[in-house]
């Protein structure tokens, strides 16, 4: 998006007190009415009673093939932009369609309003953090969450029901200033967060209807905002084919197939000299005729303005508002459209059944939404009001996710837990010891209320405190000596470093993987200084290069907590105590910084290339030195893995269209010449837990094709996420779906499934091959 809107950190606001007068505005608000009038289809509005876009009992294709054909060309005009345009005439009000729920309902855009009844709403960690938690259940259970509180407010007058989250581009290079906002540089596990998340944002009801509409965005190859002198807007990323089927679109596919999106956002950039708000076959072609998208496709905030001003992509104006139109784009997030429509239509650039097009899509998500049949109060989750947002249980989910997410790297000699008997002072240091807006990150809203690491520990031990830095620049070390002397005085120490939005940010890529300023000396000094343990938390989105932190045998225990919400505080304590076993995993690479030098941001390729130097890009495909590798993750408890049942060769049913004089000389089969939708393979695990701590293990499981035309790197396939209470042992079953799964994609982009031996497997250690067949008489699994 274009615009930031910085959540304001003296927006402070204290849990609702049900006093006497809040009680009686209780009553007010129930008696006069003060929720939302009715978007459309008042019926205390006479007029509306004639409209047959406003009969419930008319399916919806026809309510809305109605509505538009009582528009004009310039009524429709006006309906293609953010700010739709009321309509008094068809008792149509007013709608903005631009609101965010990233992780909590948002204050970035216009739709929604912090205040009055609503001062605040649940704030979840990032999502880079929440990814870490591997736990499908628990992003669809925020979806749910963020959706109550957005329909609340949306009840009272305070939101929109389009919601422009989640962000589920790749998190392809360490620098991107949005990696925070992403679940993760891997394609399995970010095409899952996507569709658990809209699921749970939009109510996965029966039938069409739509609890809120999610989006997911920013579609595709989007993930550079600024970096040595090129910017989101002017960027053309250069795509191979094999990477756009097998990494950047999955994601888009994934959230389009499993999730049922209701929309779908354009980026800025072009991909291979195309803006993608104007090119109809990523849009028109892929999202909705080969995934078939059921909703409408919205520009990023000003693209289509980007693209003709920025970009130069057309010559006038008009043909900028055309081609996108024509392309596939229904909603313009800015003002383009409306101004230059008209005139494209009166040039025959683009026709009036292109636009009523458009609208048919963004109307019939509003019908999906219930905006067109009366009354909200007594539609589904009218009863939804302010009493519904910050609610305990919603903020206990909060904490929750934090202690989820929450990883940790390092654990020298097992130093961690600490004990409140043992170490009764801890001295607390470091420039993210006492935050609250950090630990909320980008595209947050207005939290409930905060709890920062010092008010956390301070809940286990006696705290010292010491800043060290004045901020996360940490540019100079004044404070150095007293932070020392903490650390002097205590038990334990812990320092809480890293970044916040000065360092990573939408527009504000990195420009080092290193602590920033003089931090890594706080660090390196205190941890000489300290007479107890000392353990490192890094608050952060992206990747940070410990490597210092990592060998330093005084720093005996490290976490990255990236930015865990409005309880991360208190999640942090938890863990560092004990009374969480963590349990997360990484989501993305750890890179040293060296590796910088030899990828440059706008280099797209995911492959590396070693004769140019390139050393390609997520686990997949860079085998060079790490910090910590994707997957890492470690606990107080041990678990011991064992596969009991898997399947040791798959027969592959092949489609009459293939003989078999072709079968025999073939190593692969396109994905349409076999019938592997429905074919899944189940892997029976057991996972012991062998300590003494009840914890949850994550089982990863990745895949290795044989040799071939396409690259034999592993990746992950699957997996599953369990809780062992200590000395117990859980049956588990990961389900691998064949086609989506088992197969590559080569070098034009064509998915195949790859006949031999593919290698599983499951966790670090664990191997096990399985054989695939072509065979003509059909599936057969043994
Ligand atoms: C957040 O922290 C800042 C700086 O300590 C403080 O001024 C502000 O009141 C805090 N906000 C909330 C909501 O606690
Ligand atoms: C939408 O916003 C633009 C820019 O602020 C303004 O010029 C226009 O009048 C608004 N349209 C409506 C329908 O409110
Ligand atoms: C499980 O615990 C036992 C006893 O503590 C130990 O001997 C064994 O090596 C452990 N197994 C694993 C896989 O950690
Ligand atoms: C098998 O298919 C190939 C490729 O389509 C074709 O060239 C060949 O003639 C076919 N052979 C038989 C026996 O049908
Ligand atoms: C996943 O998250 C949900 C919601 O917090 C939780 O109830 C469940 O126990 C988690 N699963 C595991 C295996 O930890
Ligand atoms: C498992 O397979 C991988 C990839 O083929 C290999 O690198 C690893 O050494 C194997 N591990 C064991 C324990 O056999």
């Amino acid at each position: 998006m274009y615009y930031i809107v910085m959540a304001d950190s003296n927006n402070s606001f204290k849990p609702r007190v049900l006093s006497v007068l809040a009680i009686l505005c209780l009553s007010f608000y129930t008696n006069l009415g003060e929720a939302r009038r009715p978007f459309a289809c008042d019926p205390s509005n006479k007029l509306t009673k004639s409209f047959k876009f406003c009969r419930t009992s008319v399916p919806i294709s026809e309510r809305v093939t109605d509505l538009i054909g009582r528009l004009t060309l310039q009524e429709k005009i006006l309906l293609l932009v953010n700010n739709a345009t009321a309509l008094p005439r068809l008792g149509i009000e007013s709608y903005e369609w631009w609101s965010e729920a990233l992780h909590g309902v948002s204050n970035v855009g216009p739709g929604t309003k912090f205040g009055g009844d609503f001062p605040g709403a649940t704030s979840f960690p990032q999502v880079i953090t929440t990814a870490a938690s591997f736990n499908d259940s628990l992003w669809e259970l925020i979806g749910q969450v963020v959706s109550d509180e957005a329909r609340a407010m949306y009840n009272g007058g305070a939101a929109g029901l389009t919601y422009w989250s989640p962000n589920v581009n790749i998190l392809r290079d360490p620098r991107w200033g949005r990696g925070q906002e992403t679940p993760g540089e891997d394609p399995v596990l970010a095409s899952k967060y996507a569709a658990s998340y809209v699921r749970g944002l939009q109510g996965n009801a029966a039938g069409n209807k739509l609890k809120v509409a999610a989006c997911c965005k920013h579609y595709t190859a989007y993930d550079l905002d600024n970096w040595n002198g090129v910017d989101r807007f002017h960027f053309n990323a250069k795509v191979g084919k094999q990477d756009l089927e097998e990494t950047y679109n999955v994601p888009f596919k994934g959230c389009v197939l499993e999730g049922k999106v209701a929309s779908v956002m354009c980026s800025y950039n072009q991909v291979n000299g195309k803006p993608t708000c104007a090119d109809p076959d990523i849009l028109k072609n892929t999202i909705r005729g080969e995934w078939g998208l059921n909703g409408y496709i919205v520009s990023d905030c000003d693209s289509v303005s980007v693209l003709y001003d920025n970009q130069h992509y057309t010559r006038t104006p008009e043909e900028a508002a055309a081609d996108s139109i024509k392309a596939g784009l229904d909603l313009d997030c800015g003002q383009f459209l409306a101004v230059h429509t008209e005139e494209a239509v009166k040039r025959g650039l683009v026709t009036e059944s292109n636009v009523n097009n458009a609208l048919a899509n963004t109307i019939a998500v509003q019908m999906r939404l219930g905006m067109f049949d009366g009354e909200p109060s007594t539609q589904p989750f009218g009863n939804l009001g302010y009493k519904d947002v910050c609610t305990p249980a919603h903020q206990q989910l909060a904490l929750e996710a934090a202690h989820q997410g929450i990883v940790l790297l390092k654990n020298h000699g097992g130093i961690l837990p600490l004990s409140n008997t043992r170490h009764k002072t801890v001295a607390v240091i470091g420039p993210n010891s006492d935050v609250n807006v950090t630990m909320i990150g980008n595209y947050a809203g207005i939290a409930c209320g905060y709890t920062t690491p010092l008010q956390g520990i301070g809940r286990y031990s006696r705290t010292i405190h010491q800043q060290g830095c004045a901020d996360v620049a940490c540019n100079d070390n004044e404070q150095f000596e007293a932070a020392e002397a903490a650390a002097k005085q205590a038990d334990a120490t812990v320092l809480v470093m890293g970044l916040d939005q000065s360092i990573e940010a939408e527009s504000r890529d990195r420009t080092g993987l290193l602590l920033p300023g003089y931090q890594q000396e706080l660090v390196f000094r205190v941890a000489r200084a300290s007479r107890g343990p000392t353990v490192l938390v890094l608050m952060s989105g992206g990747p940070v290069d410990v490597s210092f932190a990592k060998k330093d045998p005084r720093i005996g225990a490290i976490l990255w907590v990236g930015y865990p919400g409005q309880a991360g505080g208190a999640a942090i304590a938890d863990v560092l105590f004990g009374t969480t076993n963590p349990g997360g995993k990484l989501p993305m690479t750890w890179y040293p910084e060296s590796y910088l030098a030899k990828a440059p941001m706008t280099n797209m390729n995911m492959r590396a290339d070693p004769a140019r130097g390139y050393p390609g890009r997520t686990y997949r495909f860079y085998r060079g030195p790490v910090v910590f590798p994707f997957g890492h993750g470690l606990t107080f408890t041990t678990f011991d893995v064992k596969l009991v049942e898997a399947p040791a060769r798959v027969s592959l049913p092949v489609s009459s269209a293939v003989n078999s004089t072709v079968l025999s000389t073939a190593n692969a089969l396109k994905l349409d010449h076999t019938n592997c939708n429905s074919l899944s393979l189940g892997l029976h695990i057991t996972v012991k837990n062998n300590g003494t701590m009840d914890g949850v293990h994550t089982v990863l499981v990745y895949s290795t094709p044989p040799a071939g035309k396409w690259s034999a790197a592993k990746k992950l396939v699957g997996f599953k996420k369990v809780h062992v209470p200590a000395g117990t042992e859980q049956r588990i079953m990961v389900g691998l779906q064949v086609c989506q799964h088992v197969s590559v994609v080569d070098q034009f982009g064509v998915r195949r499934i790859p006949l031999g031996q593919h290698q599983l497997q499951i966790g670090e250690d664990l191997n096990h091959s399985v054989s695939f067949h072509a065979d003509l008489r059909g599936p057969i699994k043994s």
